[in-house]
C-alpha cells in the first residue's frame, strides 16, 4: 500500500500573486501539475492533496477525480500539514511525502526512496554548495540521527553541507505514531515535521537516505526568480536531452519546450521557437526561427519555415510550410504540400502534393491530390450560423482570388478561372467561370475638380 501525500497548501507570499504558489507554471504547466504527472507514474493507490490558501482555485484548476483533498486551515508548519492527512491514512502501507512547488522531481528517484524505506523511513538528501536556509543533516558514526532547520541551528551545525530535500517515504504507522506527539518550542514556533526523524531514531529505527540524479529535482520555488532560474535550469536539462539522441539547435538557449518534444534524426530547430503539449518531430525536420508549435505531429524531412503558428494538426513528409502560415487545429497536411506565406488553413485535408502558395484561406475542405490554390483563394465555409464543407477535386486548378462558397464541390481536374465567385458545383476536366465580362467604355473621362 503507497500513499501520496502533497503539501500544496502555501500562499507563495513571495510570488505577489493572487495565485497559490502551486498554481504558478513551469515549462507551461502548473507547478503542482508536474509533481501529480510524476505521481501517476508511481501507482500509489492514493494521493492526499494538502490544501489550504484559495484552495478553490486550486480545485477549479486541478479537476482530478482520484485526489483525496485535506484542508490546512492554518499554516502552523510541515508537522502539521501532513497531520491533515492522517485521518486518511491506513494504518498499514507506507508515504511518499511530497510538495506542491518542488516540480521536478523524476519518477526513478521517487521509486528509489520507496525501495529504501524497508526500516521505516527513508529520505532525500543531498550535499549542496549553499546550504543556507535548509534544514541539515545531523549524523553520528554515519547515521542520521536529526535534522536541524537553519533558524535552530548551531554554527557547528550550519557548517553541515549535507541537507534535507524535504521529500521522504515514512511507513504510515509511524506517522500514526509521531506526528500527534510533535510541538512547536523551535525558533519559528512552527510543528516540524522533520521533528519525526528524531522521535524514529530514539525508538531505534535507521534512517535510510538517497540522492537525487539531478540538482534540480529537490529545488523549490518560493519567487519569481527562483521560478524563472528553474524554468531555465529545466530548458537546459529537456535540450541537452535532445542533443544527446541527435537534434541540432542552432542556440539552446533560446528555444522552449512546455510539453513534450519527440524527435527523428538529424533534425535542425532554430533560434526562438516554442514547442507547446505533445509535438513529434520526424527525421530530417527542419524548423527556422520564430515558429510556435503546439500539439502537432511533422513528417519526416519537412520544412518549417519562419514565423508560422502550427496547432493540434499532422503534418506529412517534404512538406514545407511557411512563412507566415497559420495551420489551426484538425488541418491534415498530406506529403510533398506546400503552403505558402499568409495562408490559413483549419480542419481541412490537403491530400498529396497540393498548394497553397499565397494570401488563402483553407476552412472545411477536403482538397485533393497536386490541386493548385491560386493567391488569395478562400473558402466562405461559414454563412455566419453553420459551417459548410468545401471540395477540391485531385489535380484541379483554382485560379486567383477566387471565392468558394460552401457547400461546393470542384470537379477533378477542373480549372477555375481567377476571381470567380463559385457558388455551385463545378464539372470535372473544364474551365469554369464565374465574373463579369471585362469591358472597356470608350470616350470615358475622368472626374476633374469642381
Ligand atoms: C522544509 C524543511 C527543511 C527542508 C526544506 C526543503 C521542515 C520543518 N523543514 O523547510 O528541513 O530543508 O523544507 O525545502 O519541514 N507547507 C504547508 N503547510 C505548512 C507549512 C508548509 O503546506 O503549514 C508547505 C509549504 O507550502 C511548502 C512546504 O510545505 O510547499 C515547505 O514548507 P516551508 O515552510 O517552505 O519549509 P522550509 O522552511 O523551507
Ligand atoms: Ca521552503
Amino acid at each position: 500500500m503507497l500513499n501520496i501525500i502533497i503539501l500544496a497548501g502555501g500562499k507563495g507570499t513571495r510570488m505577489k500573486s493572487v495565485k497559490p504558489k502551486v498554481l504558478q507554471t513551469l515549462a507551461g504547466k502548473p507547478l503542482l501539475r508536474h509533481v501529480l504527472d510524476t505521481c501517476k507514474t508511481l501507482g500509489a493507490d492514493n494521493t492526499i492533496l494538502i490544501y489550504g490558501y484559495n484552495g478553490q482555485m486550486v480545485k477549479d484548476e486541478i479537476t482530478d477525480t482520484d485526489l483525496i483533498w485535506a484542508q490546512q486551515a492554518e499554516q502552523l508548519g510541515t508537522g502539521h500539514a501532513v497531520q491533515m492527512a492522517l485521518p486518511h491514512l491506513p494504518k498499514d502501507g507506507k508515504s511518499l511525502i511530497l510538495y506542491g512547488d518542488v516540480p521536478l522531481t523524476q519518477a526513478s528517484t521517487l521509486q528509489k526512496l520507496i525501495d529504501a524505506s524497508t526500516n521505516g523511513i527513508s529520505m532525500l538528501t543531498m550535499r549542496v554548495d549553499n546550504p543556507f536556509g535548509l534544514g541539515r543533516i545531523i549524523r553520528t558514526d554515519g547515521k542520521v540521527i536529526a535534522i536541524v532547520e537553519e533558524k535552530d541551528a548551531t554554527d557547528a551545525q550550519k557548517a553541515i553541507n549535507e541537507i534535507n530535500s524535504g521529500i521522504y517515504c515514512v511507513e504510515n504507522a509511524l506517522l500514526h505514531k509521531y506526528l500527534p506527539a510533535l510541538t512547536n518550542d523551535n525558533a519559528q514556533g512552527e510543528y516540524y515535521l522533520t521533528d519525526i526523524i528524531k522521535m524514529a531514531v530514539a525508538d531505534g529505527v535507521d534512517i535510510a537516505t538517497t540522492l537525487p540524479e539531478l540538482g534540480f529535482e529537490i529545488e523549490g520555488v518560493n519567487d519569481r526568480i527562483q521560478l524563472a532560474n528553474l524554468e531555465r535550469t529545466y530548458q537546459a536539462h529537456l535540450i541537452n536531452q535532445l542533443q544527446l539522441n541527435g537534434v541540432q539547435f542552432a542556440d539552446p538557449s533560446r528555444v522552449d519546450i512546455r510539453g513534450t518534444l519527440r524527435c527523428g534524426q538529424d533534425v535542425f530547430i532554430d533560434v526562438n521557437t516554442i514547442f507547446v503539449g505533445d509535438v513529434v518531430l520526424g527525421s530530417g525536420v527542419q524548423i527556422d526561427s520564430g515558429n510556435v508549435i503546439t500539439d502537432c505531429t511533422i513528417g519526416d524531412n519537412s520544412h518549417i519555415k519562419p514565423n508560422c503558428v502550427l496547432s493540434e494538426s499532422t503534418i506529412g513528409k517534404d512538406v514545407a510550410i511557411g512563412p507566415f502560415a497559420h495551420i489551426r487545429p484538425k488541418s491534415v497536411i498530406g506529403d510533398e504540400v506546400k503552403i505558402g506565406n499568409f495562408v490559413e488553413t483549419k480542419k481541412s485535408t490537403l491530400a498529396t502534393g497540393a498548394k497553397v502558395s499565397h494570401l488563402s484561406y483553407i476552412g472545411d475542405a477536403v482538397v485533393g491530390r497536386a490541386v493548385n490554390v491560386g493567391a488569395g483563394v478562400i473558402t466562405c465555409n461559414y454563412d455566419g450560423v453553420n459551417k459548410f464543407t468545401t471540395t477540391i477535386g485531385d489535380n484541379a486548378f483554382v485560379g486567383s482570388n477566387c471565392s468558394l462558397v460552401a457547400p461546393v464541390t470542384i470537379g477533378a481536374n477542373a480549372t477555375i478561372g481567377a476571381g470567380s465567385v463559385i457558388t455551385k458545383d463545378t464539372p470535372d476536366d473544364k474551365l469554369t467561370l464565374a465574373r463579369s465580362k471585362q469591358t472597356t467604355i470608350d470616350g470615358w473621362q475622368r472626374p476633374v475638380k469642381k
